[in-house]
């Protein structure tokens, strides 16, 4: 990775909170990144979000698709499921002990920290960051390493947390209760939440030439699991499916759409290298 740029956090800081991160991932996060898959309900949401993940590769194409920030691999599970044993070869890097669960679901994972890739220029053919980018402290940089990585004709898919006036507002009031009775966001996701912005890294993706396409997604279904902390919604089956039902309803009609978007959680990039 190259040097923060003018506008990174101090280097100071930031090489401490990179510290605390790993040991945090370490010790409590990698048991959250499981709660998701224990409530039927909130199983449902994550697995829509995976279907979308899916629906911006092209699963055709030969060439590796890497995870960065894999987890113990639930995406490139599903994923591997989903392709089948013919399909693109599947990896996953992530900074914590939580990859070795990766090799017990039979998948590749390394470990290895998304801000200095351990990969060769144009090696690469899709790279996935599901809920991992915004853990990067100079995401811009981590991005431009990347793409370095990525082979020409090759993509990005980004599915990440909003940075909206609304989600700033929800997050102001929110945070200080919900953190309070639980430990479920992981420091650098704290301390450099205002910093992590969407248009920065539309900007960044821009500046590299790539071609684009954004959206915003999750507006109802997937704040109430509660995400990585669980919540009583998310026990059920029911309800989630009748509220991504609902999602699903008003993603086909323009101006509720526009609406939702204003309110939604996450945002799905898929950048193309020339
Ligand atoms: C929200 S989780 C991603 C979950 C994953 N997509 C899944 O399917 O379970 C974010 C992951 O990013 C990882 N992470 C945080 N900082 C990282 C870094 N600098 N390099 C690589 N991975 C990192 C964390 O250890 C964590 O596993």
């Amino acid at each position: 990775m190259t040097e923060p740029t003018e506008t990174s956090p101090q280097a100071t800081e930031a090489d401490e909170y990179r510290r605390l991160e790993r040991e945090w991932q370490n010790t409590v996060g990698k048991d959250l990144l499981d709660v998701p898959w224990q409530q039927e309900g909130a199983s449902h949401v994550f697995e829509r979000q995976f279907q979308r993940i899916a629906d911006g590769l092209d699963l055709d194409a030969p060439g590796t698709i890497l995870e960065i920030g894999c987890g113990k691999g639930h995406l490139l599970e599903w994923l591997q499921k989903a392709v089948g044993p013919s399909g693109p070869k599947l990896v996953g890097i992530d900074v914590s002990e939580a990859v070795a669960g990766a090799a017990e679901r039979g998948l590749l994972g390394l470990r290895a920290d998304g801000e200095f890739l351990p990969l060769r220029d144009e090696s690469v053919r899709t790279i996935i960051y599901d809920g991992a980018l915004h853990h990067l402290i100079d995401y811009e940089a981590g991005l431009r390493d990347a793409y370095r990585a990525l082979q020409p004709g090759g993509s990005f898919v980004l599915f990440e947390p909003v940075s909206s006036p609304f989600s700033r507002l929800v997050h102001h009031v929110l945070d200080p209760i919900v953190f309070k009775k639980v430990e479920y966001e992981s420091p650098i996701d704290q301390h450099y939440k205002d910093y992590f912005a969407e248009d920065r890294v539309l900007e960044t993706l821009k500046k590299l030439g790539m071609s684009l396409s954004f959206r915003r997604t999750d507006f109802l279904a997937y704040p109430l699991t509660g995400c990585y902390a669980g919540s009583a919604f998310g026990r059920s089956s029911r309800l989630m499916r009748f509220l991504l039902g609902f999602e699903s309803a008003v993603e086909k009609v323009p101006p509720l759409r526009w609406l939702a978007e204003v309110v939604s959680w996450r945002f799905l990039i898929i950048a193309t290298k020339a």
